[in-house]
């Protein structure tokens, strides 16, 4: 199989521009920018996948501008763009405004192949709670994708981390259920998974299997603090090769300010990313 290059991106926390600004920066603005950079690269990307976040705190209004945006972005492109959901998504406003379909809270996971390497998206949101975690449901269909290889094998893409981070206080948004995922993947195809969330990267093996969490589109968060969250302005993606079976990731920084935008004391509120 060919090596297959793609741009894993995430968090990109946006809403119509001037609606409510997340630290009074602009997320459109930083999203195009992305893609921009993206379209600079000597190799093109083979496709783009959005790990979740999409939006702040979206509405309807806000998934649809997401999508006129990410349409207009992925057309000078030339590539397609795969999205997942986070904590900060609403299903059924995701479904009326990105997708154009009937306003449901249907779980939003599917695969797709590229190439020969199958993607897998899963769904970790969970309606209303800032955690993630995979229902049975979900694990079910997960099990039988898997039991047929791929000709290139299978990535997982899902919004919730699974691998420790440097504090307890990161360590307190990962997957709730990672043994199941842990389960379903054993013995499978899959090469790798990727995640967002933390908005910091954070690489290490998960039974075995490489995972990567990448900082986010919108803001990074500095991962050392064990008792408030500190918002930076900066941004990133991952550039993943596969190749030979392999999950490569090459992080890639944006430039920003790198200043503290915003600090979240774990003692005055609950922890939010
Ligand atoms: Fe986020
Ligand atoms: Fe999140």
């Amino acid at each position: 199989m060919e090596p297959i290059l793609f741009a894993h991106l995430t968090d990109t926390h946006i809403n119509v521009t001037g609606k409510n600004p997340l630290f009074q920066m602009d997320m459109t603005k930083k999203l195009r920018e992305l893609f921009a950079e993206l379209g600079k690269l000597s190799r093109k990307p083979d496709f783009v996948v959005i790990s979740g976040d999409l939006t702040q705190d979206g509405d309807t209004e806000d998934y649809r501008h997401l999508r006129s945006v990410l349409d207009e972005e992925k057309s000078k492109l030339g590539v397609p763009v795969y999205v997942a959901l986070g904590n900060h998504d609403t299903r059924s406003y995701f479904r009326e405004g990105y997708l154009q379909e009937e306003p449901t809270e249907e779980s939003y996971y599917y695969s797709v192949t590229e190439k020969g390497l199958r993607l897998v998206v899963l769904n970790t949101q969970v309606p209303g709670q800032h955690g993630g975690r995979l229902d049975e449901e979900q694990l079910e269909w997960l099990r039988k994708e898997l039991a047929t290889p791929a000709t290139g094998g299978t990535i997982i893409v899902h919004h919730h981390p699974v691998v420790p981070t440097i504090t307890p206080l990161m360590d307190s948004h990962l997957l709730d259920n990672p043994q199941d995922l842990a389960a379903a993947i054993e013995g499978t195809d899959v090469i790798g998974l990727l995640s967002g969330h933390i908005h910091c990267n954070n690489i290490s093996l998960f039974h075995g299997v490489p995972s990567a969490a990448a900082t986010g589109v919108a803001f990074g968060i500095e991962p050392t603090s064990n008792d408030s969250m500190k918002f930076v302005d900066n941004s990133g993606y991952n550039l993943v090769l596969v190749k030979e079976g392999q999950m490569i990731v090459h992080p890639m920084a944006m430039a920003g300010s790198q200043q503290v935008v915003f600090e979240w004391k774990m003692d005055a509120a609950q922890a939010h990313s």
